[in-house]
């Protein structure tokens, strides 16, 4: 049964997030009972094979959360608004985000940044009734200006600017707003401050909830287990190996077999001789 707004915010257990892609992410993620998808523009790194975030559009991020949807009907569903979708002004911002919800059928739309002009854009949206989940802390869609892909938040300005920015998201009309790659202890005071809840990656146990990217925690990509994240799983392996095993039995003929194979009657196959 999809959780509403309310039900999110006041639930006693930490709320679990995942990102899903497509129909059987959707599928598996809704299957598990997670309290919230985030079809991520993560999209870019884990699926479309980008090494960033920036080159994901509008469309590949609605064609993603279609599919999402259909696997995941009763979830619910935060898409993010990729890079370039919120920045060029209010009017822009607002036909995009009714464009994700009314093509996906999302719950909300994600929003990364605190800026003033991304706050006009947050109040905007959610004063017309489009719920806003905010992002602080490392911005993969800007992590070029924040001097790359690390952790943020750890010296006094960064600090503070991260504190200010999610209780700015808040009082903008966010619902909830992510936390990430901030040290544990600013993400608990932020935590603290905040009435609407935190969903931490790599912003440590004291949030309201946890989000990891699905592929992360499956282990779809071999390599060293990021710092962030845990991997439940060895499926990218379990891949690998399944569909070398399949290569090997149709090079030894022992794939098909006569299990798989259809049959026909001998008289039809005759008069084509
Ligand atoms: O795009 C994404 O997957 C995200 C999560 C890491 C929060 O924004």
């Amino acid at each position: 049964m999809k959780r509403s707004i309310p039900e999110l915010q006041h639930s006693a257990q930490p709320l679990v997030m995942v990102t899903a892609y497509d129909y059987p992410g959707g599928q598996h993620a809704q299957a598990a009972g997670v309290d919230l998808i985030l079809v991520g523009d993560s999209l870019g790194n884990v699926v479309l094979g980008y090494d960033s975030t920036a080159p994901v559009t509008l469309g590949d991020m609605i064609h993603h959360a279609r599919a999402v949807r259909r696997g995941a009907p009763d979830t619910f569903m935060v898409v993010d608004l990729p890079f370039g979708t919120y920045h060029t002004g209010v009017q822009d911002a607002m036909r995009n985000a009714v464009r994700v919800i009314q093509e996906t059928g999302a719950d909300a739309i994600k929003m990364e940044g605190a800026t003033p002009e991304i706050l006009q854009v947050v109040q905007t949206l959610t004063r017309n009734g489009i719920p806003v989940m905010g992002h602080v802390g490392l911005m993969p869609q800007t992590a070029t200006a924040q001097g790359g892909l690390r952790v943020q938040g750890k010296d006094d300005a960064g600090a503070r600017a991260t504190l200010d920015g999610a209780l700015a998201l808040e009082s903008a009309g966010a619902f909830s707003v992510v936390l990430e790659a901030i040290p544990a202890r600013l993400a608990k005071l932020i935590s603290e401050r905040l009435t609407v809840p935190t969903i931490g990656i790599g912003a440590g146990v004291n949030c309201d909830g946890q989000v990891l990217v699905t592929h992360d925690l499956l282990g779809i990509y071999e390599g060293e287990e990021k710092k962030i994240a845990r991997r439940y799983a060895e499926l990218g392996r379990a891949a690998r190996e399944a569909i070398a095993a399949y290569a090997a039995d149709v090079r030894a003929r022992e794939f098909p077999t006569r299990d798989n194979a259809f049959v026909m009657k001998d008289d039809v196959l005759d008069k084509l001789y």
